[in-house]
């Protein structure tokens, strides 16, 4: 029997995949046989280096430098992406954090901040879902097949008190994706999300500084440790695949036991 994972020549984008769970997700890709993987990043060394690591795994790349937050450029990218390989049948929206210049330690309580402070989490990680999948659509519904996830957090479902904002852009990210789930399901097109916890990547490394401070916590996680981005990247290859074509408008977990829901 065929992989049920198998992607069948299909051609995915992913965004912020420079590295971390972004970078993960593009091997995935390439390793179940994905037709073409466009990897894209705000730095263009990261999306030349995974480029040449998805080309490695047999499949052909095309690494494009874009700023998700950027409407024009996101356009661009994808432009380019049907250049080369003439549609994008797959559509991961997984950059995020605090964007791309901004990292993960000194952040202030909510009520100390403004709208400057607020930018770059709702930058990312609620206009990029909403440049990236703007860009797409179209194409899949017209196509009649489309695969759309986006990478969001538990803080967007049960919140984190540190990161308000963050919570606040990730939730409206999801709800973005029921509401177009609904509006494109009849043209063959899914839209889910991933809801991650603490998962092992470059880009959190910054906020557990020593082995007390993951103690801590680990204390959280039911299974006694944190993600990797296999973990994340598994579930995702899942719902990019025709294995969950009657998966639409759903909020995955993949979480370690961090929260649990019924
Ligand atoms: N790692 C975690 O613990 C964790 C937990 C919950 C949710 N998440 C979510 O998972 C996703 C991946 O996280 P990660 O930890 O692997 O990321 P990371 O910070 O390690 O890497 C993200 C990559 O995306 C790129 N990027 C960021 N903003 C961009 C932008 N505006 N345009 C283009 N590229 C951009 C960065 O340059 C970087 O290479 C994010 O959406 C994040 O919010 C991560």
């Amino acid at each position: 029997m065929d992989s049920i994972l198998d992607l069948k020549g299909r051609i995915g984008l992913v965004t912020g995949a420079g590295q971390g769970v972004g970078r993960q997700v593009a091997l995935h890709l390439a390793a179940n046989n994905a037709g073409g993987v466009v990897v894209n990043d705000f730095y263009a060394e990261r999306a030349e280096a995974v480029a040449e690591e998805v080309r490695r795994l047999g499949a052909e790349a095309l690494a494009v430098v874009s700023d998700v937050t950027n409407y024009e450029s996101v356009q661009e990218m994808v432009r380019q992406a049907e250049s080369k390989f003439g549609r994008v049948d797959i559509l991961v929206n997984n950059a995020g954090n605090a964007g791309p210049t901004q990292g993960l330690s000194g952040i202030k309580p909510f009520w100390e901040t403004g709208p400057d402070d607020w930018a770059h989490w709702l930058g990312t990680n609620l206009y990029g879902v909403l440049n990236g999948t703007r860009a797409v659509v179209g194409g899949m519904m017209q196509r009649r097949y489309g695969r759309i996830v986006t990478v969001i957090s538990d803080a967007g479902r049960v919140g984190e008190p540190h990161l308000a904002v963050y919570s606040g852009a990730k939730a409206g990210a999801a709800g973005f994706m029921r509401g177009l789930a609904k509006a494109v399901g009849r043209s063959g097109v899914t839209a889910n999300c991933v809801a991650l916890a603490g998962i092992n990547t470059p880009g959190v490394a910054g906020m557990i500084p020593n082995d007390e401070a993951l103690k801590k916590m680990l204390r959280s996680y039911v299974m006694g440790r944190l993600g990797e981005p296999d973990d994340a990247a598994n579930m995702i290859l899942f719902l990019a695949s025709d294995a969950a074509s009657w998966i639409t408008g759903q909020t995955y977990p993949v979480n370690g036991g961090y929260s649990v829901s019924v």
